[in-house]
């Protein structure tokens, strides 16, 4: 197999339909998503991936051919995100995705998106104000070096395509469980670290995510807030940022795992995710606090990115908890000025920009599941 391109795309109607502003944020923490799932899924084919970081918006909608509007229905417009170069043969020249550039120019395109046939009742300017405000432009990017840190072990037999086919959505937990193992927690945690493993090597920009967590049902670790710190260099300044009452205690010998303070926030945890009870009936449920304003000042399409970071820790959080026996679920939906509230934040230095949770799930007997690739088993 030769070495080949994915470029990701986002329609922002198909989630401001439903989410209406949110859209925009949805669509990249999804992106983020993605992009682990597609390094995941190249990594069991020993394969890498490479983000295009230098690509612009412009240059990767005439590739994709998304700046044919003629070719879209009106307010249905789908917006390029991100070229991956996908490795299959280690050796091999990298692919220039210039070549590309003058192929879509030249080629001759065949066919119209499909209108999603959904009624625009609403309209919801603003998104198409923050995807024009967050334009990536054509330029090179400086990459980042890992934290030289290993994953910790993981007793999981499965392999990871029957981890990734039967990954789902946990819609409701059961709090009536035994705790999660010590030894499950901290891997989960250990794998959501930006070392060199899948999928995180194929992040090429510096670590601006951390871990605010709600620890409810963990043996051995007291109920309580806590902090993963991805980000070494952001531990001074979250100390300095947030309450002064937070005793910043180390817990882990060997992961950069702090405890705030101690207590039930199951309650708060729910609250604080638009009191949704799947942040309170887990064994953990936390909050993803960015980097944001430096951030985002400097380059505005850095906005974007930060939701992809997210969306990738999301999908690592996804199957690592299945790997345990466990279930996640991404939230979007949460209060921000809360979580900023409880946590002392004052400002936007430090944002918080999605939520997750990991328990025991309650099955709905009424849903079905049936396997998504069965052709190919
Ligand atoms: C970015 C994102 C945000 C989500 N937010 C919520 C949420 O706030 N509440 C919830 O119950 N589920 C949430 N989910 C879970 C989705 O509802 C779920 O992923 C979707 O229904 C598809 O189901 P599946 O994950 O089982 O394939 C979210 C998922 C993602 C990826």
């Amino acid at each position: 197999m030769q070495n080949f391109f994915i470029g990701l795309s986002s329609i922002h109607w198909r989630e401001a339909w439903k989410y209406g502003e949110r859209a925009f944020r949805y669509c990249q923490h999804d992106l983020g998503h993605a992009l682990a799932c597609l390094r995941y899924a190249a990594a069991t084919l020993g394969w890498s991936i490479e983000l295009c970081t230098e690509v612009g918006d412009d240059e990767l909608a005439i590739i994709l051919g998304l700046n044919r509007s003629q070719d879209f229905v009106a307010l249905e417009h789908e917006a390029p995100d991100v070229l991956c170069r996908v490795r299959t043969q280690p050796d091999a020249k990298p692919l220039d995705y210039h070549a590309l550039v003058s192929l879509a120019h030249t080629g001759h395109w065949q066919g119209k998106a499909y209108s999603l046939r959904a009624y625009h009742f609403y309209k919801w300017p603003v998104i198409d104000e923050v995807a024009h405000a967050a334009k990536k432009w054509s330029a090179p990017e400086s990459t980042h070096t890992f934290m030289p840190m290993a994953m910790l072990p993981s007793s999981c037999q499965k392999s990871a395509a029957e981890i990734i086919r039967t990954r789902r959505s946990a819609q409701h937990f059961n709090k009536q469980v035994s705790p999660m193992r010590q030894d499950s927690f901290f891997r989960i945690l250990s794998a959501v670290l930006p070392s060199a493993a899948v999928p995180f090597d194929s992040w090429p920009w510096s670590p601006r995510v951390n871990l605010l967590l709600f620890v409810h049902n963990v043996e051995g670790v007291d109920a309580g807030l806590y902090a993963l710190v991805r980000q070494p260099q952001h531990l001074t300044e979250l100390k300095a940022a947030m309450l002064t009452d937070f005793s910043w205690q180390c817990c882990h010998a060997e992961l950069p795992f702090y405890q705030l303070i101690a207590g039930d926030f199951r309650m708060l945890a729910k609250k604080l995710s638009c009191h949704q009870a799947i942040a309170s009936d887990s064994a953990f449920s936390l909050a993803m606090v960015a980097e944001f304003a430096d951030v985002v000042a400097e380059q505005a399409w850095a906005y974007r990115r930060l939701y992809w970071e997210c969306g990738m820790i999301g999908q690592v959080l996804y199957l690592e908890a299945e790997a345990e026996e466990w279930r996640g679920t991404g939230i979007g939906c949460y209060f921000d000025d809360a979580v900023h509230q409880i946590l002392g934040l004052t400002d936007n230095r430090f944002q918080s920009l999605y939520h997750f949770t990991v328990g025991i799930p309650l099955e709905d007997q009424r849903l079905q599941t049936l396997p998504a690739y069965a052709h190919l088993s």
